[in-house]
């Protein structure tokens, strides 16, 4: 919320309720009249003008995001906004910045935290820098399809995961998926493990991704996306670990020639709101950016989930090599990373054990 309209919405609030208290006679002006002498249909008026002037207040929210508009989960940002808008009868607005116009992951994080960002859809990877809990997202190939991992974020356990955040002054309201995990190369056409030795891949900056790829044998390097384009472009790297949506959104079809499409990870983003902006809403309020959020949630997997093959074939016709690889081929590399990981968190184990079939 802007802080001009948290100032405007508290000073009307605070003014509202205190000429109702002195309607009412509350207002220390002696008290003349107890709650009992009172007349019962005159104090559930005031009970409806009170909530009245809470509903008719105004809350014009911000929320960043680091994909660009083509992204899925711009999209769904702009769904969150729709469904926000209109179901609040415009009594909450949102304002969408994506392709991190307010700074990288970490960035708006913090703001978050802080307050003066509102709302982000943020990576579980960025998130596991707070709680190494999310890492468990990243088990790879624990989740057939991203539909599952969809149902699977109503789970006790994707749900605890979401609790950990309050103490970071953030709420962990829901998770969103666009997509799985493939794996794209510059000039090699990686077929196992073994093709991957020598070469240093770029994995978003988070210790779970980092353990998959280096048990694998690859050396890798930590690289926010904004900055993944000119790196393989320039040779620093020789691939990268990504999701077909930002391949085509970012254009790194332009520069790799090869795309394994290994479905290896699912890739939530989790959307948080800072919690004095949220625990500020009513009840109904809350409820309505929860709603606006789930719906947002079923068209980012429901569209995404059918665009899979448009997607392989946009990639062939722009000259890439679009092959698939299967999951028996990390079969070393899943064990190890179950085992290293279940000892890391309590939350970690229990979400491994209850999805992995
Ligand atoms: C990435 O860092 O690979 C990434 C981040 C957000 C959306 C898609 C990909």
């Amino acid at each position: 919320m802007g802080d001009l309209k948290k100032y405007w919405k508290s000073f009307t609030v605070t003014l509202s309720l205190a000429f109702l208290l002195t309607a009412c006679g509350g207002g220390g002006d002696g008290g003349e009249e107890s709650s009992a002498e009172s007349d019962p249909a005159e104090s559930d008026s005031s009970t409806e003008d009170t909530t009245e002037a809470l509903a008719d207040a105004e809350y014009s929210f911000k929320l960043g995001v680091i994909t660009p508009p083509a992204h899925m989960w711009h999209q769904a940002a702009e769904k969150f906004k729709e469904e926000l808008e209109a179901n609040s009868d415009g009594n909450m607005t949102l304002e969408i910045y994506p392709s991190g116009q307010l700074g990288n992951e970490s960035d708006m994080l913090q703001q978050i935290e802080s307050g003066s960002l509102d709302f982000g859809f943020i990576t579980a990877a960025e998130i596991s820098s707070r709680e190494e809990a999310f890492s468990a997202w990243f088990t790879p190939y624990l989740f057939e399809t991203i539909k599952d991992a969809h149902e699977a974020r109503k789970s006790e356990v994707a749900q605890e995961m979401l609790g950990t955040l309050d103490s970071y002054g953030m709420t962990g309201l829901d998770y969103l998926f666009a997509g799985q995990r493939v794996m794209l190369f510059k000039d090699t056409e990686v077929k196992s493990p073994e093709d991957m030795d020598g070469l240093v891949l770029r994995v978003t900056p988070s210790p779970p991704m980092l353990e998959f790829y280096n048990s694998a044998g690859a050396s890798t390097e930590g690289i926010p996306l904004p900055e993944v384009y000119s790196a393989v472009q320039t040779g620093v790297i020789d691939g990268m670990d990504m999701d077909l949506d930002a391949t085509i959104t970012n254009k790194f079809f332009e520069v790799v020639d090869y795309g394994a499409v290994t479905n290896h990870m699912v890739w939530p983003s989790v959307a948080v709101v800072n919690s004095d902006t949220f625990n500020a809403l009513t009840e109904e309020d809350q409820q309505i950016v929860k709603d606006a959020l789930e719906t947002a949630a079923d068209y980012a997997v429901n569209t995404r989930f059918d665009q899979e093959e448009e997607f392989k074939q946009t990639l062939s016709d722009e000259g890439m090599t679009i092959y698939e690889l299967d999951k028996e081929v990390f079969a070393e590399q899943i064990e190890n990373f179950d085992k290293v990981y279940k000892e890391k968190d309590p939350l970690i184990e229990k979400f491994i054990t209850e999805f992995r079939e």
